[in-house]
């Protein structure tokens, strides 16, 4: 479980407060979205999680260990997985082999014991057939799944991504939203910021920051079901609830918090036949 205590952050001594008393818990398996406007501290607050950056105050403890311990961040880094925006600032080695090694190989485990978890990590992100090639050479959305298995190598409990699919078009988005899902399924807690509702319409949990503090914080139904609130705080919903609130406003009588496809379009089914049977 990662715990967060009355967390503040500065950059700077004595400058403005970027986290501003952030307290949450995340247990173990969730699928937690992270939403807030350009400049809340999304950044600021995932990089907390796994020690990357020490709180000014307050504290966050991941699996029972305190990231300020500088004895315990050693053992809470392989186990708190990053994964960033921006693919080509992951990239260390020379073939995606090398690169997906570099994590485990910082671990001091046996050779063997390395090529076997680089192997079951690209055959999970699907890219053991690349293994040979140079990373550089991928697309972006190839890299970005290099990324995430050379994360999962490191057999993580918990992997953070911070807008993983700001620069992938669209099919890439859907490889690397599906094997993120795989990994929720498969019990690693996800904690996933992103700008992109869509993305986190099916998550356990919703948090809203706003100027380095949760503004809200719910499930997607409970989340998304404050549309006027989420305007005021900068943030959209997801594409379905967008369609299914403007149904609504037509003044039919549809339900709001749906955030599939499939769902949407079973309520959607359902209202015009009743509607067939009314007239
Ligand atoms: N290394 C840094 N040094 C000083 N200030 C920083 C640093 N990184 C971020 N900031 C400031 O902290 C604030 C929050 O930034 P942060 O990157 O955490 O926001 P964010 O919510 O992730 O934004 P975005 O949606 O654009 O990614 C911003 O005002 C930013 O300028
Ligand atoms: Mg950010």
């Amino acid at each position: 479980m990662i715990k967060v205590k009355d967390l503040i952050f500065q950059y700077d001594k004595g400058g403005e407060q970027i986290v501003k008393g952030i307290s949450t818990e995340i247990r173990d398996g969730m699928h937690v979205g992270i939403i807030g406007p350009t400049g809340c501290g999304k950044t600021t607050f995932v990089r907390h999680l796994n020690g990357l950056l020490t709180p000014t105050a307050g504290e966050v403890w991941v699996d029972g260990m305190h990231t300020a311990d500088p004895v315990a961040v050693l053992k809470i880094r392989p186990r708190v997985g990053m994964v960033f925006q921006n693919p080509d600032n992951q990239i260390v080695g020379m073939t995606v082999e090398e690169d997906v090694a570099f994590g485990p190989g910082n671990l001091a485990l046996p050779p063997i014991e390395i090529a076997r978890r680089v192997q079951e990590s690209l055959a999970m992100v699907g890219m053991e057939k690349q293994s040979k090639r140079s990373p550089h050479i991928l697309s972006n959305g190839e890299k970005q799944l290099v990324a995430i298995a050379g994360v999962l190598a490191m057999k993580p409990r918990h992997i953070i991504l911070d807008e993983p699919t700001t620069y992938l078009d669209p099919s890439a988005r859907e490889r690397v939203l599906h094997v993120v899902n795989r990994l929720h399924k498969e019990g690693i807690t996800i904690v996933h910021v992103t700008h992109d509702m869509n993305e986190i319409a099916r998550a356990d949990r919703i948090i809203v920051l706003y100027e380095g503090r949760i503004a809200m914080e719910g499930t997607p139904s409970q989340v998304f079901g404050h549309v006027e609130r989420l305007q005021d705080l900068g943030v959209g919903i997801p594409k379905i609830a967008e369609i299914l609130w403007s149904l609504r406003e037509t003044g039919l009588d549809v339900r709001t918090d749906i955030f599939s496809v499939e769902e949407a379009c079973k309520e959607i089914s359902s209202l015009i036949t009743s509607q067939q049977k009314f007239h």
